[in-house]
């Protein structure tokens, strides 16, 4: 079969090389994108007298046509043909004849990639960060129904201060809106138009780039013909974000683990959510969470992967960035399921209050308080440190927990215990103290609750 661009060769391509050179089977992904952009340019070719009305509407029509061939599933792409931008070109060409060959008109495929991709991309980052906020109203969702749960919080995951359990939920569901500032933002540099900037140095026709970065939503237009085909950095952008936001669901699915072990036993997911041994019948497992965190390997190995195959690049195009789109695709695909699972796990998760109390009741995580007393009574903060040092020293090897210490006990070891301090020994006591902007008191997480609530209303 000949080639689009078969003219300057004289043999034809070899087999390997033909599949080898391929990207038919992974960015026909983009026809729609493709289609869209062809749209533009011709209309806009059209608009400056460059093909006539009538040739543009012909083209429009096939494009459409083959818009429709697609979606009901009906087109074979060819490998023969490379890639999704030469796929269509063939058979719109075959659809109406030789004036479908006028649509590659003062544009090259370089720039035409380009295009592709910046809209998809602006595409996907809208869907996530829809996405993300169905997980934020998961978190916001536990929270409330948890205001007040008290867990042990930890430090070098040893018991350190207790927290309430709606502030934990919320400590993700700020890492997320960190996460969708920066799929906001990245939309600034997503929505720039590489089209009419040519292989490389732009095009001899009379153009309008501004007229078809307006007709596909862009916000500017690249001012360099040959940044606008070599730039990558939005693909890379795009990446680093989702290695981000697959690190925190990462964080997180590693803590439901844990949770859902029996040594802690803080937590139950849903039967739903988890999945049994093809040996031991008393098993369930939380794979979905697991396969959360282990899914994040691959996305964090796609931005690697990306930013290794454009380390060396020079100007302007080359085939090696053909290598970008696997990468994005599996990535998109990942980061999508990773999220749609998400909500509902963490929405249907039930919290388990007394086992959580139970691990705070029986620790030494309220020796800070302790601490904080002596120094409300005048004692140094350091001095203070040492004297409770030697209490839980002292506690352990009496095999008690401070609460269980007699007052003549916290006496030996200063005058200046009373009878209060049972009182503010108290987990929720703990808890409650912790009234600073931020902290842990119930006060506190309630404002952050509404801040949140505002977030994703
Ligand atoms: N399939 C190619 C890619 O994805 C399209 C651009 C090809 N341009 C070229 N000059 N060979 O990068």
């Amino acid at each position: 079969m000949s080639k689009l661009w078969g003219g300057r060769f004289t043999k034809s391509t070899n087999e390997l090389v033909e599949s080898f050179t391929a990207s038919i089977d992974f960015d026909q992904q983009f026809a729609m994108e493709d289609i869209e952009g062809s749209i533009a340019h011709v209309t806009m070719l059209a608009e400056c007298e460059i093909i006539t009305n009538d040739e543009a509407s012909k083209i429009i029509n096939g494009l459409r046509t083959i818009e429709e061939k697609i979606n009901a599933g009906l087109i074979e792409y060819s490998v023969e043909h490379e890639d999704i931008h030469m796929n269509i070109e063939k058979m719109l060409i075959d659809e109406i004849g030789p004036v479908g060959g006028k649509l590659h008109t003062g544009r090259s495929r370089n720039d035409q990639v380009a295009t592709d991709i910046h809209l998809y991309v602006n595409k996907k980052t809208k869907e996530i960060i829809k996405l993300v906020t169905t997980v934020q109203t998961a978190f916001v969702k536990q929270a409330e129904a948890n205001i007040d749960v008290i867990m042990p919080g930890y430090t070098h995951l040893q018991r350190a201060q207790p927290v309430l359990f709606s502030h934990h939920m919320l400590a993700y569901f700020w890492m997320l809106e960190r996460d969708k500032q920066r799929l906001v933002d990245s939309l600034k540099r997503v929505n720039w138009s590489p089209l009419g900037t040519g292989a490389l140095a732009g095009t001899t026709f009379p153009i309008n780039r501004e007229r078809t970065a307006a007709l596909l939503g862009f916000e500017n237009v690249y001012p360099n013909s040959l940044d606008a085909v070599s730039d990558r950095d939005f693909i890379l952008e795009f990446l680093a974000i989702a290695s981000i936001i697959m690190t925190h669901i990462s964080r997180l699915s590693e803590e439901l683990v844990t949770w859902s072990s029996q040594e802690f036993d803080f937590i139950e997911l849903d039967d739903s959510f988890c999945t049994g041994s093809s040996i031991m019948p008393q098993k369930k497992n939380p794979d979905v969470p697991e396969l959360l965190r282990g899914k994040t390997g691959r996305v964090h190995g796609n931005l690697f992967g990306l930013l290794t195959v454009l380390k060396g690049l020079p100007l302007a195009y080359n085939k090696d960035m053909q290598e970008d789109k696997e990468g994005l695709l599996d990535t998109v695909k990942t980061l999508d399921g990773s999220l749609r699972l998400l909500a509902p796990m963490i929405e249907t998760m039930k919290v388990k209050k007394e086992k959580m109390y139970k691990a705070v009741d029986q620790d030494y995580s309220n020796a800070t308080d302790i601490a904080d007393y002596l120094v409300t009574k005048g004692l140094p903060f350091r001095l203070a440190h040492e004297i409770i040092g030697k209490i839980v020293l002292y506690a352990i090897q009496q095999k008690k927990y401070l609460l269980g210490l007699s007052l003549d006990e916290y006496r030996s070891f200063s005058e200046l215990f009373a009878e209060d301090i049972f009182e503010v020994l108290q987990p929720k006591h703990v808890v409650e103290a912790r009234n600073s902007t931020g902290g842990t008191a119930e006060k506190q997480v309630r404002e952050q609750l509404e801040q949140a609530k505002a977030l994703v209303e």
